[in-house]
């Protein structure tokens, strides 16, 4: 006889881009994982009340509301997805976890470290689990290249170069977002986020950091008729040392003209090297200098069932899986994390780390000077 497996109610704020990700990856996570629970569709809220109710017929909530309110205040929700503006994180986190529920939480985390560290401590003594969105880190390519890495396959680490590049705030005509907030915003915050997540995953901690930001729009429609000053950056660049001695780069960039998927790396090694690029994510390039000469190269390391989780989506090697698989990967990992205790994959505390990172490299920009940055 089988053993059916408990609900866990979601409630989802926010519908646009993220939030359909996330609902397809609690609906794909069913399918694809054998979780040993079962995310039940049940509240979703935006402040735009038509576009909830979009939501809800296209996915299945039962409910649909105007006010993220009504999802924390509803006991049967077990887990809330927050997918709202950056500078609202942190009031609907809060309220989310004093109800006691889990919550997966989009990045960044929130506009301030100490918002993020209020975030984390608030959870950690309320006992619930946190995740947040850096579905980057789930792609098995990443995985791959973080045990090569870790196995000694590329010998000593010298060098990383990381970046995550974008085009979409390149036309200045374009309007004043939530993304150019002060309280949240930013190319660095934003993208740089990414790059300085993958950066730490693949080699460990950065110790110091030397930024460099830039405004390249200095004003935009602020959609009322009238012009808003732009007080973020368009471009944030760090120089970084990492605690393994490697040095490094990354890159958050908003105004990359033709870029649309930019999440790249190189990681140089005394016995290899791997280059990755988000665009074509199911691949992973690795150069050995040991190959015979004249038959050195980068060679082409396609996604295979060989790299777990692949083959829970396709059991056929390079036929390739994509972005809202990531964040399918994403939601299993958490729910399995709420289901047996386990660890979470990416904690509010490990976005705390993100946004220490992002403040340390403003700082810097600022006094144009390196920064030590303290452990994670
Ligand atoms: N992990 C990733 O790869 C990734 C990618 C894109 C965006 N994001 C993050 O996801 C979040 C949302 O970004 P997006 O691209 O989905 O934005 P979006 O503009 O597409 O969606 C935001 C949604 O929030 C709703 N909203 C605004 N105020 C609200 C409120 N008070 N209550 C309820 N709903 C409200 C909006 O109506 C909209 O539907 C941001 O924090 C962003 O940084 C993460």
């Amino acid at each position: 006889m089988t053993q059916s497996k408990p609900d866990l109610k979601v409630g989802l704020i926010g519908t646009g881009f993220m939030g359909k990700a996330h609902a397809f990856g609690y609906v794909n996570a069913a399918q694809v994982f054998d979780l040993p629970v079962t995310a039940v569709l049940h509240r979703v809220a935006d402040i735009d009340l038509a576009a909830a109710e979009a939501a809800a017929r296209a996915f299945g909530f039962a409910h649909a509301s105007a006010d993220w309110h009504d999802i924390v205040a509803d006991p049967d929700v077990g887990i809330v997805s927050i997918t709202a503006p950056n500078a609202l994180h942190k009031d609907m986190a809060l309220a989310a976890i004093a109800a006691g529920k889990h919550v997966y939480c989009e990045k960044p985390l929130a506009p301030l470290a100490a918002d993020a560290q209020d975030m984390a401590s608030a959870a950690e003594k309320r006992g619930v689990l946190t995740q947040v969105g850096f579905n980057y880190l789930c792609n098995p390519m990443l995985r791959l290249a973080r045990e090569m890495i870790a196995g000694g396959e590329l010998g000593e680490i010298r060098g990383y170069r990381g970046l995550h590049a974008e085009d979409y705030m390149a036309d200045a005509a374009g309007p004043f977002t939530f993304r150019h907030d002060p309280r949240g915003g930013g190319a660095l915050a934003d993208l740089g986020s990414h790059a300085l997540a993958t950066a730490e995953f693949l080699l460990g901690p950065i110790t110091a950091v030397m930024g460099d930001l830039v405004t390249v729009i200095s004003e935009r429609d602020d959609g009322r008729g009238g012009r808003r000053r732009v007080e973020v950056d368009d471009i944030g660049r760090a120089f970084l040392r990492f605690g393994n001695g490697a040095s490094g780069s990354v890159e958050g960039n908003w105004v990359a003209t033709g870029r649309k998927m930019q999440h790249d790396f190189e990681v140089h090694g005394s016995k290899g090297a791997l280059a990755f690029s988000q665009e074509r994510f199911n691949e992973l390039h690795f150069y050995a200098t040991g190959d015979a000469p004249g038959r050195q190269g980068f060679r082409r390391i396609e996604a295979a069932p060989a790299h777990p989780p692949y083959g829970r989506f396709c059991v056929a090697p390079g036929h390739q899986i994509g972005f809202n698989d990531l964040k399918t990967i994403e939601v299993a990992g958490f729910l399995d994390a709420i289901a047996t205790g386990g660890a979470e994959p990416f904690g509010f505390r490990a976005g705390l780390r993100i946004q220490t990172l992002v403040e340390e490299i403003k700082r810097s920009a600022q006094d144009r000077c390196w920064r030590e940055v303290p452990g994670p």
